[in-house]
């Protein structure tokens, strides 16, 4: 199999099944012309994070890693009216175009997106006591993935979903030797979610628009 074909299904998949809308394509439009790198989700794929905060009832939904809104419209979409979504993002230059597109979609009510480093914005979150998020979409700097995880863990309940991209990394996880920091990273989260018994999880391999990665799906089973 190549990419040609992977691509070619994930257009087949937007045509037949996701329908990505005005609002969807004009975001990533916006975000290519104000110079941010092509690394949003697929379209399959910010369906299923909507079908997945759909399907989980989300009403509060926290992401680590703006980029131009992509993922956050796609997420923000399942939320009811009185929702929230929360997008950390450290570039002020992405927030800004991340705000905008939220704003094209309609989404400026109930979505927020935070610039600063998402470690201190996670901690802050936790300082004021935040109640807990039902979906914590986890797309930011590879490597600080353990800590994110650990973050997430303080800002969820039993029955949230956390959920990490970019996990498989071209079939880069399998590599135990690896020193890539972001492969290294990911193999030290599992470990983590695999030693804490309030957590379960699996992870889902990948192919499409965006090559052979995946995703990490940990669900809280019990308060850390
Ligand atoms: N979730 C987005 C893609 C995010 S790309 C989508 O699918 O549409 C990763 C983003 O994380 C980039 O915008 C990058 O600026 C941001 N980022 C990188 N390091 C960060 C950090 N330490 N804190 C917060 N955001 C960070
Ligand atoms: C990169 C980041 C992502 O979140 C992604 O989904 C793909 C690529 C990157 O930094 O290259
Ligand atoms: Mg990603």
């Amino acid at each position: 199999m190549t990419q040609q074909q992977w691509s070619a299904v994930d257009a087949y998949l937007d045509e037949a099944l996701v329908g990505e809308d005005a609002a969807l394509t004009a975001a990533l439009e916006t975000s290519a012309k104000a110079g941010l790198p092509a690394i949003a989700v697929s379209p399959t794929q910010g369906k299923l994070l909507h079908l997945l905060a759909a399907s989980i009832g989300a009403r509060r939904i926290l992401e680590v890693g703006s980029l131009g809104g992509y993922s956050a419209i796609w997420m923000g979409r399942a939320l009811p009216a009185d929702g929230r979504l929360v997008s950390l993002e450290i570039s002020p230059a992405h927030a800004a175009v991340a705000r905008a597109n939220l704003h094209e979609a309609g989404l400026e009510k109930v979505a927020e997106v935070r610039t600063g480093r998402a470690a201190d914005s996670l901690a802050e979150l936790v300082d004021d006591r935040a109640e807990p998020f039902d979906l914590v979409f986890i797309d930011a700097d590879k490597p600080s993935n353990p800590e994110y995880l650990e973050w997430a863990r303080k800002l969820t309940r039993p029955g949230s979903l956390i959920i990490v991209d970019n996990v498989v990394r071209g079939g880069a996880l399998a590599d135990a030797d690896s020193t890539d920091p972001a492969v290294v990273a990911v193999r030290r989260m599992h470990a983590m979610v695999a030693a804490d018994p309030g957590l379960e999880a699996t992870a889902v391999q990948t192919v499409g628009s965006k090559g052979y990665d995946g995703f990490t799906l940990i669900r809280v089973t019990a308060t850390a």
